[in-house]
């Protein structure tokens, strides 16, 4: 059944779902539901509105924001072309998203900052492995409209105690600046030359990402090039006064705070819309990022809808990751509420009175549990009981003549019959009575 040809794409169709893209089962839904949960408190805490951007962008967005050098748009997008001849793409990130949004709608309109989160799915054509997926989840959260270091601090703050609510515990925040317009070129030239001097001792990769995306060499994970990447020049050496200083803030924030953070001057993202402060957030003793963030005040520049700059900062977290986890971590997600009421028809004209008192309950939101597709009376109390539920509502074709249904405590046995029209109000009574 396995879909072998993935390059062709002429292989047969295979049940199963494309390469690096899964199916969220019913058992794990508990974890998603209680991470999207905790999305919504923490956005609600901190103020940010929830924003919903499309899936499908015009790739030429991505190209711009995210940078035609990186991994992410040389290799990874998702790109079709509509019949009408439009280029789009599947969305690698949702930040480019959002700040075009942000102009298409005039939201600098709105009081600044402006703060927003975003929860969704994105795409991105990698190799799978752990914690790398083709089409991932994120929740993300940005505010713009703002230079001021103190929403640095709560980007990280909101990304972190997120976690927190969600009981993942032993992160490590590191962080980094990567200067801005000014002083970067100075930092990025040194590299290079640092770089240059060791051309023959780098990889393929690096000797390509000195030509042309020399930051990126502090992203390299290969042995043969550690070494030399433990001796090059830190960004944090060369920053600006101004850079300086923003750096200076935020960290004196996390002290303020009594945060605990590492600085990793070999920090720059794998985005390459990000200026100043850069951040990820790992557990202790793994290489997997479960959030990453950091400054971008000149996307709005790069999107070419405004010369100056649009002051920004965000994060992004990894939803899969934050699941990966919580399990490794046994942070179970919340039992399902059961139902205490269970529903158990005998013969047709039952089953179809059962359907309308189902409706009855409906009206009162009192949550039922039904078992249309078992017969038998045994075999509907033996479900009964391994839902745990307190009350059996048993209607035969006695009842259904009489219009009348009968009521079993299941803890107790005991059974009572009262009218159809009074059942929910005896249940609810019931129900009441046994807390
Ligand atoms: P990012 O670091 O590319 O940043 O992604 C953020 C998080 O998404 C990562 O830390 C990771 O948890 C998760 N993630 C990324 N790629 C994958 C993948 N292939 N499979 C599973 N999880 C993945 C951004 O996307 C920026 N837009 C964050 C941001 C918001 N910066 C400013 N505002």
């Amino acid at each position: 059944m396995k879909k072998k040809k993935e390059k062709s794409g002429k292989a047969k169709t295979a049940l199963q779902s494309p390469k690096g893209m899964r199916d969220i089962l019913p058992e794990e839904q508990p974890f998603w539901e209680k991470t999207r949960k905790a999305a919504a408190d923490i956005a609600d805490f901190y103020n940010f509105s929830r924003i919903d951007t499309p899936i499908l962008e015009f790739s030429d967005i991505f190209e711009k924001a995210v940078g035609e050098a990186t991994d992410i748009v040389e290799k990874q997008m998702f790109v079709l072309r509509t019949k009408g001849g439009d280029r789009l793409a599947l969305r690698p990130e949702g930040t480019a998203g959002i700040m075009r949004a942000y102009f298409e709608h005039g939201l600098s309109r709105l009081s600044q900052p402006l703060k927003l989160y975003y929860l969704g799915p994105m795409f991105r054509y990698e190799h799978p492995q752990a914690g790398r997926h083709r089409q991932f989840h994120q929740v993300g959260f940005e505010i713009i409209g703002s230079e001021d270091a103190i929403y640095d601090i709560q980007i990280i703050l909101a990304t972190t105690r997120f976690l927190e609510e969600l009981k993942i515990k032993n992160q490590v925040i590191q962080i980094n600046s990567i200067g801005c317009k000014k002083c970067r070129p100075g930092y990025r030239k040194k590299l290079q030359d640092y770089y240059q001097s060791q051309k023959n001792k780098i990889c393929d990769d690096c000797r390509r990402r000195l030509e042309i995306n020399p930051l990126r060499l502090l992203d390299c994970k290969s042995e043969k090039c550690a070494e030399i990447k433990g001796r090059a020049p830190t960004t944090v050496d060369y920053l600006c006064v101004a850079c300086r200083t923003h750096f200076k803030s935020v960290l004196e924030y996390f002290d303020d705070l009594n945060l605990p953070y590492i600085l990793n001057s070999h920090l720059v993202r794998g985005l390459d819309y990000y200026n100043r402060t850069v951040f990820e957030i790992f557990t202790d003793g793994s290489d997997i990022a479960l959030a990453g963030g950091g400054r971008y005040d000149y996307l709005g520049a790069i999107l070419g809808a405004r010369q100056k700059e649009v002051f920004a900062v965000g994060s992004a977290l990894g939803m899969e990751r934050i699941v990966e986890t919580m399990k490794a971590q046994n942070l179970g997600g919340p039992a399902k509420s059961r139902p205490k009421i269970f529903l158990v028809q005998i013969g047709e004209a039952a089953k179809k009175r059962t359907l309308l008192l189902m409706e009855e309950f409906k009206k009162s939101d009192i949550k039922v549990i039904e078992a249309f597709g078992k017969e038998s009376f045994k075999s509907q109390l033996k479900a009964a009981d391994k839902e745990r539920a307190l009350l059996s509502l048993i209607m035969g074709q006695r009842e259904v003549f009489e219009d009348s249904v009968i009521i079993r405590n299941m803890q107790t046995g005991v059974q009572e019959t009262v009218p159809l029209n009074k059942a929910v109000e005896e249940a609810k009574k019931r129900l009441k009575n046994s807390h």
